[in-house]
Parts: C-alpha cells; sequence; structure tokens
C-alpha cells in the first residue's frame, strides 16, 4: 500500500535517546497490560528478538518494574525464531527467557516458544500456527488476535525473519512461516503480516543512525514493502507505534512522509 497504511493510527514516538525510548514504552505496556487485563482477564503479548526489544525486557524485569504487569495473566509468544535449540546462544527464546520470562512470575504454562527442534522447519512452522489457533480468539478476518506484537526493525526494514526479497513470506496466507535469510546461516520460523496485522497494538522498537534509513523507508509515502517488509505490517483494527530515538529519525526530513502519522515528542 502507497502512502496512508491501512491502521487506525501510526504513531512515532521519539525520545532524546534509547533508554528514554525505552523507559515509554515500558510505561506504556504498563498501562496496557492494565487495561487489558482488567478487560479481559488475560493479555497476549508475542515477543521479538534482537538487542533493542532485549533493553526493553531487562528493564521489564527489573526491580522497579517487574511488579508493575501482572504476569500471571500474560501469556507469551514470539514474533520470530532462529532455527536453533532452544539453549542455543542465537535463540530468541533463550534471550526472551533469560533477560525476562525467567525473572517475573508469568506461568510456565503461559509460555509458548516456538518449536525448533523436529528437523522439519516447515512441521515446526504449521506446529505454532496450530498453537497460536488453538490459544487466542478470533480477529479481524478470522484471523488469531494477537493483543500486543513487538517487534524490532533491522536496518535493512526486516522486522521478525520478514526480510527484503522475500515476498513469499511477506505475502504468505498463513500465520508462521520458514524462512532462509539471505544473510543467516540459520533457518528462521516467523510470524507473518497476516497474523500481525490482526493484532491491536502493534509496537515496533529501533533507535541508532543505523536504522535511520530502515525506519526512513518504514515511514516514507511510497516505499515499497518489498525493499522495506516492515511497511506490510498495517494493523486492519489495531494501532501501530514506532518507538525511537533522535538518532533514528536523522533521515526523516529526506523523504516524504506518509500523512498517517501522529509524532510524540518524549
Ligand atoms: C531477530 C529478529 C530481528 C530483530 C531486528 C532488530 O531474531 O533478531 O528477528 O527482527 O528484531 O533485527 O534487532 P536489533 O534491535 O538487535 O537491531
Amino acid at each position: 500500500m502507497v502512502g496512508k497504511a491501512a491502521v487506525q493510527e501510526v504513531r512515532l514516538v521519539v525520545g532524546a535517546t534509547l533508554p528514554r525510548a525505552t523507559r515509554w514504552m515500558a510505561d506504556e505496556l504498563v498501562k496496557l497490560t492494565r487495561d487489558t487485563i482488567s478487560a479481559q482477564r488475560s493479555m497476549s503479548i508475542s515477543f521479538a528478538g534482537g538487542a533493542t526489544p532485549r533493553g526493553l525486557y531487562e528493564l521489564l524485569a527489573s526491580p522497579l518494574w517487574r511488579a508493575r504487569v501482572d504476569w500471571s495473566k500474560i501469556v507469551a509468544f514470539l514474533s520470530d525464531e532462529r532455527c536453533v535449540p532452544p539453549r542455543d546462544p542465537r535463540s530468541n527464546y533463550r534471550m526472551i527467557r533469560e533477560s525476562l520470562l525467567d525473572r517475573v512470575l508469568i506461568a510456565p504454562r503461559n509460555v509458548h516458544p516456538i518449536p525448533t527442534e523436529s528437523g522439519d522447519i516447515n512441521k515446526d512452522s504449521a506446529t505454532y500456527a496450530a498453537t497460536l489457533t488453538s490459544l487466542l480468539p478470533t480477529g479481524p478476518g478470522g484471523v488469531p488476535k494477537l493483543d500486543c506484537v513487538l517487534l524490532g526493525l533491522g536496518p535493512d526494514g526486516h522486522a521478525a525473519s520478514l526480510f527484503p526479497g522475500n515476498e513469499e513470506a511477506i505475502s504468505n496466507t498463513s500465520l508462521v512461516t520458514a524462512v532462509s535469510p539471505p544473510f543467516a546461516p540459520t533457518p528462521r520460523i516467523t510470524l507473518t503480516p497476516r497474523i500481525f496485522n490482526a493484532a491491536s497494538h502493534v509496537f515496533i522498537l529501533t533507535a541508532g543512525s543505523l536504522k535511520a534509513g530502515a525506519l526512513a523507508g518504514a515511514l516514507a509515502y511510497d516505499a515499497s514493502v518489498a525493499d522495506h517488509p516492515v511497511r506490510s505490517i498495517a494493523p486492519v483494527a489495531g494501532n501501530l507505534t514506532f518507538v525511537t530515538d533522535v538518532e533514528a529519525c536523522e533521515s526523516l526530513n529526506d523523504v516524504k512522509l506518509r500523512d498517517d502519522i501522529t509524532t510524540i515528542r518524549l
């Protein structure tokens, strides 16, 4: 879609620094979990890999923050995974567990890692799609609805494991698909835009000047999805929020921006 995305609202939240933006994201998540849990008694979150999301997880798990979320009512999924064993240092699940889930009172039965050990990544993808379908309520278009999706943004414009040039993964009608990134030695399993776009709240966390080109591509009026896969993420009945710092916004003045962005400067 060129120009206007099909979302209710696109917010661009800009912190002077990454720590400031991360604190805003943590506070927003605290408010969102409180409101969602009071309305529906639980809340599903899909967690992203990457260093920027990790900073949020470590903050949420810190003594001043961990009690601000009722983790007993949270149901955790992953937005994508590398096809390695769960204890492998490259595993997103290991990172998310060590930085957050092992440090808060979330019920083990409510933690749903992406399976990676059957030896068949297509089977693992189908298994996870079935897990999402069985555990989540039906959302827009009959698609399982996640309450909250957390994502990072790669310097090449990827989000989750939706990489430039991989139109098949981006347009896939499945909820979950296996991909072989052009640069990475390991295949990956990723949720697809189909399920991301049925979510209520999608947050994309990115910072630093290395991401300036990717953020400009995400927010430009006429960038292509093929070049910037993050543009395929446009919740049909939900909100999309980019949480970033001043450095990552360095290239926004170089492009004509989409006309549906609300900017919040912290
Ligand atoms: C991963 C994620 C990837 C990540 C971005 C941002 O497995 O790493 O699939 O999408 O979220 O690459 O990562 P950084 O925040 O570390 O740049």
